[in-house]
Formats: C-alpha cells, structure tokens, sequence
C-alpha cells in the first residue's frame, strides 16, 4: 500500500464526533435487516466497528409495543454507541418511537431513507421518502424535537436514474436538524446492483457541513482507503463484506491481524449468543445462515454446507462447526504455510543460481 493510503487507513482510526456522540474511529457496521442483531453488533464491536446500527425497526411497531419489535430494538450489553435505526413515514409516529429508543438506551436515531423493498416503499417509507423531501424533513424536525441524542439519516442517490436527488435532499435533511448522512452509492432502481458511485457521494460531501459517511462496496483496505480518497467522507460504513468476517473492521484499521484462533472463537462464541437470545429453535435457523457465510472459500465449505442443512439440532451445528472450523482452518494455514515455504524455497534456489 502506497504511503497515502496508509494515511488514508490511519484516519480511519481516529475519534469520530457525532452530534453528542463519540465513535472510537471511523468504520461502521453497517445497519442490515435480519443480520445486525445483538450478537452480530458484540462480534463487530469485538472487531473495533466505530459505530453499530441495528437492524431497521418499525416505528409503528414500536409504538404498539410490539414485544418481538422491542427485543429486536433492545442494545445488548455495554454495546454502545449504537444506532438505532427506525423506519416509518408518519412524523408523529416516528417521533414517539424515537423517544421510546431513547429510553431503550439508543445512543442515536437513524432515520431510514434507502430501504428499497417493495412493502417498505409502497406504504411511504424507506427510498420513497426521497421523493416526498419536504415530509422527510418533517420526519427529521419532529424527532430531533422528541429526543437529546443525536439524529442521522441515511440516504440512498435518488430513486431512480432520472430522479438523482441525494445533494439537495441531504441539504434538507442538514437544515431540518441531521447531524449525520449516510449515503449508498446507488438509486433505489439500482436495490444492489452495479458499482456503488463513490464520486456522487463526493459531490453531498462537498455540500454540507455536517459529516457524510460514505457506503457501498467497501470490500478490504485498498476499496476502503480507495473510497476514502474518492468520496472525501468523513467515515465509512460496512454492510455485505462483514457476512462471515465481523473481522473485517480490525483487518483494515490494523492490517490482517486476526488469527485463526480468533476467527474460530469469534464462530463459536457466535452460536452461543445466538443460542441464548433467541433459544435453540429460532436460533438454529439464523445460526446456520451465519455458519455458512463463515464456510465461504474455505476447504470443503460446500460439503459442511450441505450437512448444515440437514442439521435439526442447535447441539449438532455446534459440534459440527467446532469440527469443521478446527480443521479447515489448520488445513489453510498448512496450505499457506507450504506456499510461503515453496516460495523461500524458490527465491533461495534463484538466488543460489544468481550467486553461482
Ligand atoms: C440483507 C441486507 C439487509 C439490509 N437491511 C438494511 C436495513 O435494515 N436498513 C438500511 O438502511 N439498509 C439496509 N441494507 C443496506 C446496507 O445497509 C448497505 O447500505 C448496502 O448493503 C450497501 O453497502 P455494502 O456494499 O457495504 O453492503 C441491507 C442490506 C442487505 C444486504
């Protein structure tokens, strides 16, 4: 890595003000609806993630008091800061809902503006707020009145390719009390397809004063120091690239430093946080999805996935994941490790040849 995106990956590092509240550095996790539970938010936070959001929660759940809603919302722990991220498209409602987060122990209020999904955007929330910007705002004014944490919003460029909104729509949502964008590089016709355009997110950046975080397709260091120098943003935020690896926030603020051990511990201790948030029955159904992204590229992830459908039994899965992480890891490292030997082995017979 050249010696600016080194200095790139240091800013990365360093204390980030948000509103009243402070992130330890500037990677965040991404929020992702069915993924960034309570588990997964302490394994990135184990990982150094900055800032945690939750999965998004319906305001109107809330405010029914919907108790599986209110679980979902609940911040684990000593996990903060974290986000909790709300959706909805009634100002009132948003702003009850955000009191009760608060009161939940919510260090901040995310405001949903991307969430392309059909239900979402056809009851007027999520993306299609970007087409109604004057309730978005609304939205934004009625929560910032309703709570004394910080609020932010995340937004995603425009709704489709000829509606491209995202600079004087984050305007708004600064002059209607934001604290924070976060901005995905793609339109909601997009939903996950294409590149993400970083350099669009450069132009909300140079619009406003308050911190834009730039999201979408940060992958390992170089798109993360790459990102950073095309988008000027103030912080990054990981969604898709933490399935499997929670480790990939250490792995760029500190180079690839996590060792098998770790990611073994980090596998296991993950069934059994799972394991005692939501019991052994719901809880086998989301452990298997997160053994499987962890089993991705590595020998014989194919046939452990297909035993891992077959399992029935949360004592099961574990054992089998303890037996399968144990090996494969040991197998990787063998493999890396003869590599690097038949490297030695090769530069020391070419320098032999030079020598001679
Ligand atoms: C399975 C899944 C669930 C998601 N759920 C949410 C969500 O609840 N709220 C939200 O704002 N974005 C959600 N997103 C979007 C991500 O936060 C992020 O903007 C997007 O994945 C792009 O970032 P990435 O390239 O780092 O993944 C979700 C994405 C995925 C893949």
């Amino acid at each position: 890595m050249d010696e600016n995106n080194v200095d790139k990956i240091k800013f990365l590092d360093t204390p980030f003000q948000i509103g009243e509240a402070e992130s330890p550095n500037r990677l965040m996790l991404a929020p992702m609806a069915g993924i960034t539970d309570a588990p997964f938010r302490a394994l990135a936070r184990r990982f150094r993630a900055g800032l945690v959001v939750t999965e998004m929660i319906s305001a109107q759940a809330v405010v029914y008091k919907n108790r599986k809603t209110l679980k979902m919302a609940q911040p684990w722990r000593d996990e903060h800061p974290v986000a909790i991220q709300l959706f909805g498209h009634d100002p009132g409602i948003m702003a009850r809902a955000a009191m009760e987060m608060e009161s939940l122990g919510a260090d901040l209020i995310d405001i949903n503006m991307g969430c392309p999904q059909r239900k979402i955007v056809k009851a007027g929330s999520g993306a299609a707020l970007m087409k109604e910007p004057g309730l978005a705002a609304n939205i934004v004014e009625s929560v910032r009145q309703a709570v004394t944490i910080p609020v932010t919003v995340k937004i995603r460029l425009g709704w489709d390719d000829s509606s491209h909104n995202c600079v004087e729509f984050a305007r708004q949502m600064e002059r209607a009390g934001a604290c924070l964008v976060v901005v995905h590089g793609r339109t909601r016709s997009q939903m996950f397809s294409g590149r993400a355009d970083w350099k669009e997110i450069r132009s909300v950046k140079e619009a406003l004063k308050i911190p834009v975080v730039a999201n979408g397709d940060v992958t390992d260091i170089r798109s993360a120091a790459a990102c950073l120098k095309t988008t000027g943003a103030d912080a990054l935020m990981i969604g898709r690239a933490s399935l499997g690896r929670p480790w990939i926030f250490q792995e760029i603020l500190e180079g690839d430093t996590v060792t098998p051990e770790e990611k073994i511990r980090c596998i296991l201790d993950h069934l059994g946080m799972i394991e005692e948030h939501y019991g052994p029955v719901t809880g086998l159904i989301l452990a298997k999805k997160h053994v499987c992204w962890y089993s991705q590229g590595l020998p014989h992830g194919a046939k452990f996935r297909q035993q891992v459908h077959r399992l029935t039994e949360f004592s099961r899965l574990k054992e089998l994941t303890a037996h399968f992480f144990e090996r494969a890891y040991d197998q990787s490292v063998l493999h890396s490790l003869s590599i690097s030997m038949l490297d030695n082995s090769a530069s020391a017979v070419s320098s032999c040849l030079s020598a001679s």
